[in-house]
This record gives C-alpha cells, sequence and structure tokens, in this order.
C-alpha cells in the first residue's frame, strides 16, 4: 500500500498554505524578523498544540503565521511545502491562502501573493510540480473586509483561480457572502467554501452553498450525508467533496472512513486531502495511508480517491487526461501484480 501511495500521480485540493508552516520554520522566521516566542525548540511549539476543535485550531494557527513579515518569507513558506509535496509526488496543488490574516496585521496583499508567486514559479520550474491559488476570506471577518479583499485580488486575477471561505463557521454561514461570492463569479473565479464538519447549522450551510451561492467545490462538507436531497444534487452536479481525514481526527475524533465510503457510494467525488499538514502531523500521503491502516480502506479504494481529486480539480479536461491515465497505468501494474502474488 505504501508503494502504491507513493507511485501514484496525486493531487491536493484543500491544503492552508499558513496551515504547513512547521514547527522549525516558525522558531527560523522567529529568529530572522527578531519576534520573541515563548518557546525554545520545535518540541515546545509542538507541545503546545493541544488543539480539540476548531476554535481551538484556528487559535494555534493564526498564532503560528504571525512570524511571516516579508515576501521573502512568503516564498519560503510555499516553497518549502511545494518541495514536500514534490517528494511525496503531488504533481498538482489547489493551495488555501489567507490574505486577511496578514492585511490584518500590517502586512500588503501584494507582499504575501508575490512571495506565494514566485515560490509556484520556481515549483514548476524546478519540482514539475502543478499549482493554481485559491484565496480564502475569513468568515469571521465582515462582508465588507471579503469585498475589500476581492478588489485587492482582481489585478492579479491570472494568478488565481478560485475563492474559499474558511476561519470559524459559528454563525458565520455562506449567505453572509452572497454578494461576495457573486462577484467573484462574475470575475472568472472558481467558487468554493469550507462546511467544516458537525459545525452549528452545517446542513443548512451545505444546502446555502448548493442553492444560494452555487459552489463548485465544498472543503469538507462530511454533513451533507444526512440529506438524500444534498447527496443527489452533490453527486448530479459532479461537485468534488475535499475530505481532511486525520484534520478530522483532530477536530471530532473520527478519521470519517465510514462517511469516504458512503459518499463513493453514493456517486460523490470524496477526495482526501491534509487541510493543515504541519499542525496535524499528517501530508496528504499520510492521510491515505492513515485511511488503509485504520479503516482497512483497499487498494481499489485508494485509486479511486486519488483518480477523483483530479476530476474535481479546476484544471481542463485536456489536462486532467493525462493524469488519469498515468494513474490507470501505476493501478492496473500494482493491482495485477499484489493478485498474482496472493
Ligand atoms: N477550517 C476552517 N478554517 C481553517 C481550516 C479549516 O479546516 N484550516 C485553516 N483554516
Ligand atoms: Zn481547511
Amino acid at each position: 500500500m505504501e508503494a502504491l501511495i507513493k507511485a501514484l500521480p496525486k493531487a491536493e485540493l484543500h491544503v492552508h498554505l499558513e496551515g504547513t508552516l512547521e514547527p522549525e520554520h516558525i522558531l527560523a522566521l522567529a529568529e530572522r524578523n527578531h519576534i520573541s516566542l515563548p518557546y525554545a525548540s520545535a518540541e515546545e511549539v509542538l507541545a503546545a498544540y493541544d488543539f480539540t476543535d476548531l476554535p481551538s485550531f484556528l487559535k494555534l494557527y493564526y498564532a503560528g503565521m504571525a512570524v511571516l513579515q516579508t515576501e521573502q518569507d512568503f516564498y519560503d513558506l510555499a516553497f518549502a511545502y511545494f518541495e514536500k509535496a514534490a517528494a511525496e509526488n503531488i504533481v498538482y496543488v489547489e493551495p488555501f491562502f489567507d490574505p486577511q490574516a496578514h492585511t490584518s496585521r500590517g502586512i500588503s496583499f501584494d507582499t504575501v501573493i508575490n512571495g506565494i508567486y514566485r515560490a509556484q514559479l520556481d515549483a514548476a520550474a524546478m519540482l514539475g510540480l502543478k499549482c493554481n491559488l485559491i484565496m480564502c476570506f475569513l468568515r469571521d471577518m465582515s462582508a465588507e473586509s471579503a469585498m475589500q479583499h476581492l478588489e485587492l485580488s482582481l489585478p492579479y486575477r491570472q494568478w488565481i483561480i478560485g475563492v474559499g471561505l474558511d476561519s470559524d463557521e459559528k454563525g458565520n454561514p455562506p449567505s453572509k457572502f452572497a454578494a461576495v461570492f457573486a462577484k467573484a463569479r462574475k470575475a472568472g473565479y472558481k467558487l468554493t467554501m469550507h462546511c467544516d464538519v458537525n459545525q452549528d447549522n452545517s446542513l443548512q450551510h451545505i444546502h446555502e452553498c448548493l442553492h444560494k451561492i452555487d459552489v463548485d467545490r465544498i472543503d469538507h462538507g462530511i454533513n451533507s450525508l444526512e440529506s438524500d436531497e444534498l447527496c443527489e444534487l452533490i453527486a448530479e452536479r459532479g461537485i468534488g467533496l475535499t475530505v481532511c481525514p486525520v484534520s478530522n481526527r483532530f477536530c471530532v475524533n473520527d478519521l470519517t472512513g465510514n462517511e469516504i465510503r458512503k459518499m463513493l457510494a453514493k456517486g460523490m467525488f470524496a477526495t482526501v486531502n491534509s487541510d493543515d499538514p504541519a499542525y496535524f502531523r499528517a501530508y496528504l500521503s499520510d492521510n491515505l495511508q492513515a485511511l488503509a491502516d485504520d479503516a482497512a480502506f483497499t487498494a481499489e479504494e485508494i485509486v479511486t480517491l486519488v483518480r477523483n481529486s483530479f476530476l474535481a480539480c479546476w484544471l481542463p479536461d485536456f489536462l486532467k487526461r493525462p493524469y488519469l491515465l498515468r494513474i490507470d497505468h501505476i493501478a492496473n501494474k500494482f493491482i495485477q501484480t499484489s493478485g498474482v502474488a496472493a
């Protein structure tokens, strides 16, 4: 299974760049930027990661990213993630970034996006990794602030493939951002939104995503399984669901393997992703391996999930096809080989 997971070319559709900031990197950037932290070692940083739900995670996530100050810091953050991704044979990423988490600390939008974009160009050239950025709005900030950031992004429209919605969901439904997302759609952006697991009004939020916002994808979206009508709509429209098993194990105490299986059985495009791998201590391959080890996912199921990420990604069909052909070629070899050995 480990060799199969490594050999398959993979896509990641739900990873927050700020959530890839490793403890060692937090310490190095703090030193470079003369910021004092209450931690002397990476072990001490890790020991402080005691989140048990979304709000307790977000507190540490925002505290960690405060060390990011300069364009070079954003370059280093993104390039370090791209190197890790390429090493596990991820060939395509649609990563999130959270500009408001930086502009609210006095860092300019241009500083953030220029650093990330430069890393993206270098990752394509040096690592053969392809990437399209998704700009997320923080849903616990105002719709006016989201609109301002949408305006700030427009000069960079060609660098950003879509917009998303993240941060604390409680009391912050998709409909709060209906005008922002309508304008983003007009500007040509693809649309996605987090519907985190077991939030207040999760089902209502998914309903709004589908009926009011007309999203192209849903991030997490596990609670859609509570409604046959919503499941049918998601399957019918071919909407991808970016599930994050190890993140779910932290935030709701469950790898959600059964839920992923139910989605596949209903013809919904479930995909597997890492969310915030430096915090949840698991990158994409670790998430796939966890499903195999702890939820008995078979090689065929893993291949389906890996294929789904390319089907649900926002590349044009002619660019998806070579990846799908390669997956099928590798999967056939592995599954036949293991069949013979058995
Ligand atoms: N949910 C909401 N906000 C976030 C997440 C998440 O999974 N990760 C980083 N910000
Ligand atoms: Zn997320």
